[in-house]
């Protein structure tokens, strides 16, 4: 059992990979043990693309928003710069990237909080 569930995800074809779409399902099913539902849900992802995402995630939002799970709001698209996005050392170089992925941590953290405060 989880409160929340930061799903990181790649676009495939302008959706998400059929392994995440089957997890999905699978959790969804029977509906008296939906796993989705009430369930905190973040995402986010990165692609080489510009759009960082964006399509897939929109997709993926919509499939959870039926299954009824609270999915945050706001957009976490990420365009992945290689080299510069992540050091040798396994690292992330970008510092404004970093933070602003802190910050959607917090942000989480604090939904999560406020939908199981009792
Ligand atoms: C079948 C397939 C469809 C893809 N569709 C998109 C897409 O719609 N948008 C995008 O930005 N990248 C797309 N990509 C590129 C993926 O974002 C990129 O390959 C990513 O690193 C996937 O990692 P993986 O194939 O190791 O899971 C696609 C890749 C594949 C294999």
């Amino acid at each position: 059992m989880c409160d929340g569930v930061c799903i990181v995800t790649p676009e495939y074809n302008r959706s998400i990979p059929g392994v995440l779409n089957n997890a999905v399902d699978w959790g969804s099913k029977p509906p008296a043990e939906n796993i989705w539902r009430d369930k905190v849900i973040a995402m986010t992802g990165a692609s080489l693309g510009g759009i960082g995402t964006a399509v897939g995630q929109q997709h993926l939002r919509q499939i959870l928003a039926i299954q009824g799970a609270i999915v945050m709001p706001g957009e976490v698209y990420i365009t992945f710069k290689s080299p510069t996005m992540i050091g040798d050392d396994g690292q992330m170089d970008d510092e404004t990237l970093s933070e602003f992925i802190a910050d959607f941590g917090a942000r989480m953290e604090k939904l999560v909080g406020k939908m199981t405060a009792s």
